[in-house]
């Protein structure tokens, strides 16, 4: 049997034309951007500008490049009116505000320190519709998002996608240059025997956070009578894409360190499609305190908090917070 193209996914599942072409265009911006990251040490693009982006971190080469692939592929798209990138300070509007049309808000390149050593690197992306005609409205609730997804530049590429009911994985067939239905269905299993957390900041952690990862490493004869495994590739799609494929949970919790500005991750781009992709999976993703797609965005590149992946492990933290 043939296998399914991701293009008659799309006009299975989409529900509209617009929405098709838009994620066809953002699939089209992950393949330039694969070949990129295949060709970074050939093309020289390895190494850091001189340029600093919105949230103050040097930016790479293809971090650059990537934002000018993902807005020449997507600004053609009728029904786009904003896009909010993380390496673009303010608000780019491809069209005047207007109810129901698309706002993209994305990460061209998440991880992209990973380049410089050859691991996993993403894209992250999530579409909301305007609930007016005000740009006052341009930042997305988490109700108000329609599709979010991620492409994986690792030994293969894949697009992970929802439209909030199911996730599915699709594989760039680099022979017809098309991504194909290859993990039909991910699902986040509700229990977990494997974390995903920067240890070296075990010092800032509150006392929750602490004493849920020492239970955690405690094994068989802890509180949670057994054994944890650990893993932390320091990029977040990375991380995500193993926990759809085997489990786990993942946490860039608020710490003593970086609590001034809100948490690490961004929520717009990061935290938000993120945890649509895994509450359609079938897992949790809170705050610490409140779902990630209830937190309120004030600013395009505000941080949250992050803890994501298998239910139980989510709500134990949660209920740990309260
Ligand atoms: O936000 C960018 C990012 O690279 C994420 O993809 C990743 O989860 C995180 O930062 C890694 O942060 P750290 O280097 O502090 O472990």
């Amino acid at each position: 049997m043939q296998p399914t193209t991701l293009s008659e996914y799309l006009a299975r599942n989409a529900g509209e034309a617009a929405l098709s072409d838009l994620i066809e265009r953002i699939a089209s911006a992950c393949w330039p951007i694969s070949d990129l990251v295949n060709a970074s040490a050939l093309a020289g693009h390895q190494g850091s500008t001189d340029e600093i982006n919105p949230q103050g971190e040097v930016q790479k080469p293809l971090d650059i490049l990537a934002d000018e692939i993902f807005v020449r592929s997507c600004s053609a798209n009728t029904n786009l009116s904003a896009l909010i990138s993380e390496e673009v300070e303010e608000i780019t509007w491809v069209n005047p505000a207007q109810t129901g049309a698309y706002v993209l808000a994305y990460d061209p390149l998440d991880g992209s320190s990973n380049l410089d050593v050859d691991l996993s690197v993403g894209s992250i992306f999530a579409v909301s519709k305007l609930r007016s005609d005000s740009a006052e409205d341009v930042l997305p609730n988490g109700s108000d998002l329609i599709s979010s997804g991620y492409a994986i530049y690792g030994p293969s590429t894949m697009l992970v996608l929802t439209f909030g009911e199911r996730v599915d994985g699709f594989t760039l067939d680099k022979n017809t240059d098309s991504f194909v239905l290859t993990h039909p269905h991910m699902t986040v299993p509700p229990h977990a025997i494997e974390f995903a957390i920067n240890v070296s900041f075990l010092r800032h952690w509150d006392e929750t956070i602490q004493s849920y990862i020492s239970d955690c490493l405690q094994g068989p004869d802890g509180p949670r009578q057994k054994s944890f495994n650990m893993r932390w590739m320091a990029s977040m799609v990375a991380d995500v894409h193993r926990i759809l494929i085997r489990g786990g949970v993942f946490l860039y919790p608020v710490d003593a360190d970086n609590h001034l500005a809100g948490g690490n991750l961004r929520l717009l781009y990061e935290a938000m499609p993120m945890a649509m992709i895994v509450e359609a999976a079938g897992g949790g993703a809170t705050d610490g305190h409140i779902p990630l797609l209830d937190v309120a965005a004030a600013t395009p590149h505000q941080r949250t908090p992050v803890i994501l992946g298998a239910r139980e492990e989510t709500d134990l933290i949660r209920a740990a917070y309260s």
